[in-house]
Parts: C-alpha cells; sequence; structure tokens
C-alpha cells in the first residue's frame, strides 16, 4: 500500500457493500431501501420502517401486526433493570445508562443464542424497544415519578411521551414523535453504524456492536448537534441580537449550529419535514416564537453565506431540537433518542454485515521511528 491510498478518516473509501440506505447528497434524497423518505414520514411509522430495515421488505398486514405485538410485548422493564436506573450515578450520561443497560440484557438467558456466528438479531427487538422506555424511565425517576407500564395501544413515539409525561400525548404529538424516530432510524455509514459493523463483523454479540453504536454516537462530533441548536437559541437571546451574533460567529469561524452537511450539499430532505412538523406543532401550540426565531438565523445565515459565494443549508438537527422541546423533552436527553431511533438502523447493518462478513482490518501509514536498538536504562541519555 502506497501513501496515495491513504484516506484520513476513510473519507471518500468505500468500506462494505450495503442495500439498506441510499443518501443522494446532491439532490438532497434520502431512501430506505429504495423507498424515499418523504414517503415513510409520510404514510409509515416507526415501527413498520424498524420492519423494512431488518426485513428488507415492507411488511404485510399480519406481518407488521405480530411484528408490532413482538415490539411492544418487549417494552417493558424488569425490576433489575429499574433498579439499575435508579441507582445509576447522577453524574452518568443516559448514554453511558442505555450502554449499561443493553450489556445487561446480553445476559438474559433466552438470548444467549445471539453469540452464534449465524445469530439473528430479529429476535432481539428489545433492544429497540426498551431504549425508550429507559429514557423515559430515566426521566421519571429524575423527577422522584415512579416506574410506569409501557402502553400496548400506542405507536413507539406516543408511548415514549406518554411515559415521560405520565399523559397521553394528543394523536398529532405523537405522530409528530413516532416520524422523528422514522426520520432518524438510519443514515448510512456513518460513525457509529460504521463502529457496529466493526464489532458485528468478528462475531461479537448484537449486544457489542448495539453498545458500541451508542459509544461512538456519544462523541460530540456525531451526536448532539441539535442540543447544542438550542443552547445556540439560548445563547443569541433574542431577535434583535441575531444579526450581531452570525457576523461574530462567522468572523471567529464559529460554525452556525445545524447548518450544513458533509454528504448533503442541498437542503437535508429530512430537514424539510422536520421543519414542516416544527410549523404544524408551533400552530397547534399556538406558539410561533421557536419557530419563527429558528427561521430567521436559517435566513440571515445563508444570506451571509451566499454573499460569499458559499451554499449551506439547515441540516434535520435544525429543527429537531425545537419540536423536542415543544413536545417537553429535556435536552439531555436528544442524543439517547437519537441512538433509541438509530437502534432499528444499527440492527440493520449488522445483519446485513454477518450476512456476507469480512473481518474489518485496514491497515495504518506507519510514520513512527525506523527500527533502532533497545538501550537498557543506564545508557539513555537525557531524563
Ligand atoms: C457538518 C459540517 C462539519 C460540514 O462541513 P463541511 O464538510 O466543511 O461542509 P461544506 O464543504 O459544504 O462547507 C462549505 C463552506 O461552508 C462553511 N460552513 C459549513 N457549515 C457551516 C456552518 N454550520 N457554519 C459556518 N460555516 C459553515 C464551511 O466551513 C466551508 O467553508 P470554507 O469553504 O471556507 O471551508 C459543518 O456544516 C458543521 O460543522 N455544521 C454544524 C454542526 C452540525 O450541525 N452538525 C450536524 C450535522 S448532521
Amino acid at each position: 500500500m502506497t501513501e496515495v491510498d491513504y484516506a484520513k478518516g476513510l473519507e471518500g473509501v468505500i468500506a462494505a457493500e450495503s442495500e439498506i440506505c441510499q443518501i443522494d447528497g446532491a439532490k438532497g434524497k434520502l431512501y430506505y431501501r429504495g423507498y424515499p423518505i418523504e414517503d415513510l414520514a409520510q404514510y409509515s411509522s416507526f415501527e413498520e420502517t424498524a420492519y423494512l430495515l431488518l426485513y428488507e421488505k415492507l411488511p404485510s398486514a399480519q406481518e407488521l401486526e405480530d411484528f408490532t405485538i413482538r415490539m411492544r410485548q418487549s417494552r417493558g422493564l424488569q425490576p433489575p433493570i429499574r433498579d439499575m436506573i435508579s441507582h445509576f450515578p447522577a453524574a452518568g450520561s443516559p448514554m453511558e445508562l442505555l450502554q449499561s443497560v443493553i450489556s445487561y440484557l446480553s445476559g438474559s438467558v433466552e438470548h444467549r443464542i445471539q453469540h452464534s456466528a449465524t445469530c439473528n438479531c430479529r429476535q432481539t427487538l428489545h433492544q429497540i424497544s426498551q431504549m425508550a422506555t429507559v429514557l423515559a424511565t430515566y426521566q421519571r425517576f429524575k423527577e422522584g415519578k415512579s416506574y410506569l407500564e409501557p402502553r400496548m395501544d400506542l405507536s413507539q413515539g406516543a408511548n415514549f411521551l406518554y411515559l415521560l409525561k405520565g399523559q397521553e400525548p394528543s394523536p398529532e404529538e405523537g405522530r409528530i414523535f413516532d416520524t422523528c424516530l422514522l426520520l432518524h432510524a438510519e443514515h448510512g455509514f456513518n460513525a457509529s453504524t460504521f463502529t457496529a459493523r466493526i464489532v458485528a463483523s468478528t462475531y461479537s454479540t448484537c449486544y457489542s456492536c448495539i453498545s458500541a453504536a451508542i459509544g461512538a454516537l456519544a462523541g460530540f462530533l456525531h451526536g448532539g448537534a441539535n442540543e447544542r441548536v438550542m443552547n445556540m437559541v439560548d445563547e443569541i437571546g433574542g431577535k434583535e441580537n441575531i444579526d450581531p451574533w452570525l457576523d461574530k460567529a462567522l468572523e471567529q469561524h464559529r460554525k452556525v449550529m445545524g447548518m450544513g452537511h458533509r454528504v448533503y450539499k442541498t437542503k437535508d430532505p429530512r430537514a424539510i419535514v422536520m421543519e414542516r412538523m416544527l410549523k404544524e406543532l408551533s400552530q397547534q401550540k399556538g406558539d410561533l416564537q421557536l419557530y419563527e426565531f429558528l427561521k430567521k438565523i436559517e435566513e440571515n445565515f445563508r444570506a451571509r453565506m451566499e454573499k460569499k459565494g458559499k451554499r449551506v443549508y439547515p441540516n434535520v438537527d435544525f429543527f429537531s431540537g425545537a419540536v423536542y422541546t415543544l413536545l417537553g423533552i429535556p435536552r439531555y436527553l436528544f442524543t439517547p433518542i437519537f441512538a433509541a431511533a438509530r437502534s432499528a438502523g444499527w440492527l440493520a447493518h449488522i445483519l446485513e454485515q454477518r450476512k456476507d462478513n469480512r473481518l474489518f482490518r485496514p491497515r495504518a501509514l506507519f510514520v513512527g521511528p525506523e527500527p533502532r536498538p533497545y538501550l537498557p536504562v543506564e545508557k539513555r541519555s537525557g531524563g
């Protein structure tokens, strides 16, 4: 291998074949197994989309019903997991809690089969189902509330909001949050998905793969942009501060959060759906302040960038934090929610990796010292 083959951060390197997600960054298109994200957002649910990702096709009515029942039956948390949540150190993050719960789940006897190389992680749907319950329960315990049993009659999104607040959300709120989960369910070879596939390539368990992927998502270069968008909104304060704030930020070469994307060079298609949902939710709540504030930031930022001949558009996270905020979700749950949604995509990639596996084993371009003799400590100079 020569230096020419080296691509820092594996940028542009094709590391595997995949049938799961297609992204056309130039045209702003995203497809899960061939289905446009706009259609899935409009007509599908998180559970049906999870089925599509895991089983490679849209389900029949019977298949959807069976799958939904299995997913929903897995939502409840066993007492040891509830104890783990209530005893989790206050300084620990909910991402670390999720990793711990996933590791704990690997010990359940009926799932030991998952340790085989030919395992079918489709059996481990509780990973997808329970992550949302874990997060809602974490928040409930934080507020001094007791454990609430999940509901079988609610969608994944609506059930999460129900558990979080102890009150059934409106059908619109439930649908909007369920669609948020669907929009985050999959996005190709990002760092966390690649991590899941690397671990899967060693034939480690689904649990180790998911736990490792959560770890990758916990880093701020991958997850957390929507939380930082909301922090930015706070920092700007009022509409009258937007222009001076943007001028100063750009002068200091600061990135405006929620703007721009490595892959999309036009508007992120998920951002279009998310913006529409934010407007809808804001109208329902009779409070358009946050929506209008974000639109003003977008407009003024894009005008500045266009003056420099650069086109930079909002990504999905520019609007998602505001949607979550209007739904009453605290900021520190934004990235864990992302993990709970993305677990569907991670499992699909783990299955795909195992179907035609090759252990990942890249090489490093060695730039260290030439071979040299070992010197006993008394002969080494300096100190
Ligand atoms: C995601 C990100 C790293 C992509 O950056 P990138 O690969 O450099 O994107 P582009 O090549 O399209 O950028 C074109 C130019 O616009 C600038 N730009 C891109 N996004 C910007 C942002 N959010 N704020 C200010 N300037 C930005 C780039 O620095 C680049 O300027 P240059 O030509 O002087 O180098 C960047 O947009 C970013 O940090 N965004 C904010 C964080 C965020 O929302 N992340 C979540 C992504 S889902």
